[in-house]
């Protein structure tokens, strides 16, 4: 179940059923010469959206913008800084949970989030603790790529050039979504170089098409069709896991 396909007398039904919701959230960055810019959201909202057509579950809207400072030298990017992005989980959170959701499964999408949401848990749970009061909700962070099997997959599809940025797994996850929307390029060099992330113009000076140690060319619709089913698959199962009484 899609919440943004959904009323609220339905929304109120699933509440019913369940107190778990799950939210993609990811970056609109760069993702190098022909990755689309919102693969980082795309890829955990193609597999959230996936899992619920066979399993009853609910997934709110993506959360789509998120840590992406370092790839601003490119145009398409658009960040939030910490502090932004923090308040704003705050406040999804907190509306979610105001309706009564009691489990928050955010599925990430991008590396770079992961501390800052993980900070942004700290803070609503330090709001509870400081007044003497149960949060009365629970947040989980998964990224897509650590679903069961999912990162095992990826290396036996790549076992060579998959690198940490404009990875052939997650562009190849977008190719199987939107394939009227596959990208070609001559890469040079056929992988990129890694190295250390720091701000936007020294990201630009190392990483020329902004790739950091992955080829592209490897991505098909058909390996990231084999991801999706497997990640959809592990999402349900993470996502009853966490539903359970005391998880
Ligand atoms: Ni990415």
């Amino acid at each position: 179940m899609l919440l943004h396909l959904s009323t609220w007398p339905e929304t109120e039904d699933f509440l019913r059923r369940s107190t778990t919701v799950v939210v993609p959230i990811g970056s609109n960055e760069q993702h190098g010469p022909t990755g689309l810019l919102g693969t980082d959201w795309l890829c955990p909202e193609i597999i959230a959206h996936e899992a619920q057509k066979n399993a009853d579950i609910l997934v709110a809207p993506t959360f789509n913008i998120g840590m992406a400072q370092h790839h601003l030298d490119f145009p398409g990017t658009i960040a939030l800084r910490p502090s932004t992005f923090m308040a704003a989980i705050g406040d999804w959170t907190r509306s979610l949970a105001h309706h009564g959701f009691t489990k928050i499964f955010f599925l990430n999408g991008h590396g770079g989030n992961v501390a800052t949401i993980e900070a942004a848990f700290s803070e609503l749970y330090a709001d509870a603790s400081f007044a003497g009061r149960s949060a009365g909700f629970a947040c989980k962070l998964t990224n897509w790529w650590d679903l069961k099997g999912v990162f095992r997959l990826a290396q036996q599809q790549f076992p060579v050039g998959h690198g940490s940025h404009a990875t052939p797994s997650e562009i190849a996850v977008t190719q199987w979504a939107y394939p009227d929307h596959v990208k070609a390029a001559n890469y040079a060099p056929q992988i990129a170089p890694s190295g250390p992330i720091r701000e936007a113009k020294d990201f630009r000076s190392r990483y020329a098409d902004g790739r950091m140690g992955s080829d592209p060319g490897l991505a098909s619709p058909e390996k990231g069709g084999e991801l999706v089913k497997l990640a959809a698959a592990g999402l349900v199962e993470a996502v009853r896991a966490f539903e359970a009484p005391g998880a």
